[in-house]
């Protein structure tokens, strides 16, 4: 089993979003047995590679079909897809949405689809293009968290972008909000019992798809609302009224 992981955190191993893609591929691990599947994992840190913004020129579908006219790492990125199994799209959220490195990624996908007009079959959104290569039995998974206190309502525009990229539905999630907790030394234990809920959901995903119980479990909040927003505001070390930095005089 073949597993891309493409991080698009510009902390890249220091991210929280990856801690939790740690535990669900723990997870995937566990349920199949590295050594009988041979469990391979590759994993792009988006920060690290040299990806230039799409020109728009078209050529990837005119002058040269399946190939950019931009020679970077990209090439790579493709050719990841194309090997893997399952797809993990790991990231923080970024203003409701993916970070920018990582969007200009996904705009560079073009090659990868022909440029015909044909219906869609998940009736969202009101076109498509058909791909380029046979993806329909690649698996994909995006793994998020994000600052406030719950993933509830800050994802919809990372779905809808999704859906019509993958197919409605044609992924699974794990969004988790208070996402800075990860990093805590001192609340290991309550974030650490989430990394297992995570790895479980994992291991349920690669059995078939992840249950309603697990799913249920990756919603609930890691601390109540009200504690997690004044430690959250407290960890700045500046006063509430005026923005500035309290001293410690
Ligand atoms: C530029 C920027 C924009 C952000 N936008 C949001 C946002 O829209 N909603 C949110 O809940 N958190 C937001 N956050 C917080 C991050 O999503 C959060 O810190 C996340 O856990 C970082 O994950 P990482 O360590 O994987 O990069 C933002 C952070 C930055 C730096």
């Amino acid at each position: 089993m073949r597993i891309l992981v493409i991080n698009g955190s510009p902390r890249r191993e220091r991210s929280n979003s990856l801690c939790l893609t740690k535990a669900f591929i723990e997870g995937i691990k566990t349920s199949i047995g590295e050594k009988e599947l041979g469990v391979e994992v590759k994993q792009f840190n988006v920060a690290d590679l040299e990806i230039r913004p799409c020109k728009g020129c078209f050529s990837c579908w005119r002058k040269t079909p399946g190939k950019c006219c931009i020679e970077d790492d990209m090439v790579k990125v493709i050719e990841g897809q194309l090997w893997a199994d399952i797809i993990i799209w790991s990231f923080p959220l970024y203003y409701f949405n993916v970070p920018g490195p990582l969007k200009i990624l996904i705009d560079r996908q073009l090659p990868m689809f022909l440029p015909f007009m044909v219906d869609r079959e998940d009736g969202v959104g009101s076109g498509n293009h058909p791909p380029r290569y046979d993806m329909s039995r690649k698996r994909h998974v995006l793994i998020s968290t994000c600052g406030f206190y719950s993933a509830e309502l800050n994802y919809d525009s990372v779905t809808a972008m999704f859906d019509r990229m993958l197919g409605k539905n044609n992924f699974e999630t794990v969004f988790c909000g208070q996402g800075e907790l990860f990093r805590v030394r001192q609340l290991s234990a309550r974030t650490g019992e989430y990394l297992k809920v995570v790895e479980n959901a994992g291991r349920e995903f690669v059995e078939e798809r992840i249950t309603d119980g697990t799913r249920r479990k990756l919603e609930e909040l890691l601390l109540p609302k009200e504690v997690f927003e004044a430690m959250a505001d407290a960890s700045w070390g500046m006063d509430k009224e005026t923005g500035l930095k309290i001293s410690n005089k």
